[in-house]
């Protein structure tokens, strides 16, 4: 049956994915606490509906850094998304187009940037690794431009990669059929290196990621690209406060989907420390445990313009490629309008934190 919540497609890909996969795309760093409690954190709040308001029309549409998108649901940016289907980040692109919205290609793509933006029927955004070497970044950065893409996004929580043991476990490398398409053929080998106990994908980030990665990173950015600029994976009000004083234009709450720093606060958690300091001086987004139109109506309440969607087109994409994907995003979509409408709150700009009580026994 086709499924009628995103959790379903999960169920669906679980089953349809080869084991490694699917580890290498659900799980988290360690114990996977921060994964776990990203979700939890939606429950920490519950929703004061306001009745008898006129819900006949429910809009969901939003601008995002001067694009007007039909929805406030933002694609993540995920790496290899030809391990869940042979089309990947095109089959995607596709269907987050048809949509009305925004998705963000990764650095780290299994189809070119190139590809993926003339596949594209929607706008789309670049994520950016640092790289020790600044020339591989600039000549991504080019060819992003050159391709059309409206904005860079900046992942900043990965100088590192978090120790991820499902992919220790497994040994998980790239598949002959799955390549780091921006790249030269030396990096996918490195991808594919399976050694026991040990990570393809974490070898490569050692040997290529800056570690050294500072605060100038984001004003040499900002000196080689004329392009907004969004940091993503920023969970404090201080480094909120620094990434405004350094001229970015936007923020992405985010902890990696808890693939980084275990432990690290739920997004939703940070999401108001970072709103408060931000003043209106940027766009602010989130993600991170988005699975249901309540989320992201929570999410929005508590200051944030637009939510990044992660795992979740993961798992439409290999349930049924372009299709799943469109299916799940719509399937979003459609609760977050029956939320609003719901929740007595007709618009976007309607949602204010007077939707919102905290649950005592979470203090
Ligand atoms: C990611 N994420 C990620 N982030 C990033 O900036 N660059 C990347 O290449 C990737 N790659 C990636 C691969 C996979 C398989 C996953 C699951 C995640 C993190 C991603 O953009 C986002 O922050 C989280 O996935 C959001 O949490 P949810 O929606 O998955 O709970």
């Amino acid at each position: 049956m086709r499924p009628l919540c995103l959790d379903e497609y999960e169920q669906q890909a679980r089953a349809k994915l080869p084991a490694g996969v699917f580890d290498y795309v659900y799980g988290g760093s360690d114990d996977e606490s921060s994964l776990r409690d990203a979700r939890k954190a939606f429950d920490a709040w519950w929703l004061r509906p306001n009745v008898l308001v006129d819900v006949s029309r429910c809009d969901t549409s939003v601008s995002l850094l001067g694009t007007m998108l039909a929805h406030p649901l933002v694609v993540a940016p995920m790496a290899y998304q030809c391990l869940a289907h042979l089309e990947g980040e095109v089959a995607t692109a596709r269907a987050a187009g048809a949509l009305g919205g925004l998705m963000t290609v990764s650095t780290m793509a299994s189809r070119t940037l190139e590809d993926v933006a003339r596949a594209a029927t929607g706008p789309l955004w670049f994520q950016v690794y640092c790289f020790r070497d600044r020339a591989v970044t600039t000549a991504l950065i080019r060819r992003a431009e050159a391709a059309g893409y409206r904005a860079l996004v900046l992942t900043v929580d990965t100088p590192r990669l978090g120790r991820r043991m499902r992919d220790m476990r497994s040994g998980f490398g790239l598949p002959a059929h799955v390549r780091a398409a921006n790249f030269d053929a030396d990096v996918s080998q490195a991808l594919a290196t399976r050694a026991p106990g040990e990570s393809g994908i974490a070898a490569h980030a050692s040997r290529d990621f800056d570690t050294a990665l500072t605060w100038e990173a984001v004003a040499w950015v900002r000196s080689v690209s004329r392009l907004p600029v969004l940091l993503k994976g920023v969970l404090t009000a201080e480094d909120a406060e620094r990434a405004v004083a350094a001229g970015v234009d936007g923020l992405v709450v985010s902890n990696h989907g808890g693939r980084q720093l275990d432990g690290a606060l739920p997004p939703l958690e940070a999401l108001p420390e970072v709103v408060a300091a931000v003043r209106g001086r940027c766009e602010v987004l989130v993600d991170g445990g988005i699975r249901r139109g309540t989320d992201v109506l929570k999410a929005l309440a508590l200051g944030a313009k637009a939510v990044l969607v992660g795992r979740p087109v993961y798992w439409g994409l290999a349930a049924g490629g372009e299709e799943g994907v469109g299916h799940l995003l719509s399937l979003l979509r459609e609760e977050l309008e029956l939320a609003l409408a719901l929740s007595g709150r007709p618009t976007l700009s309607a949602l204010d934190g007077s939707v919102l009580r905290r649950r005592a026994a979470f203090g």
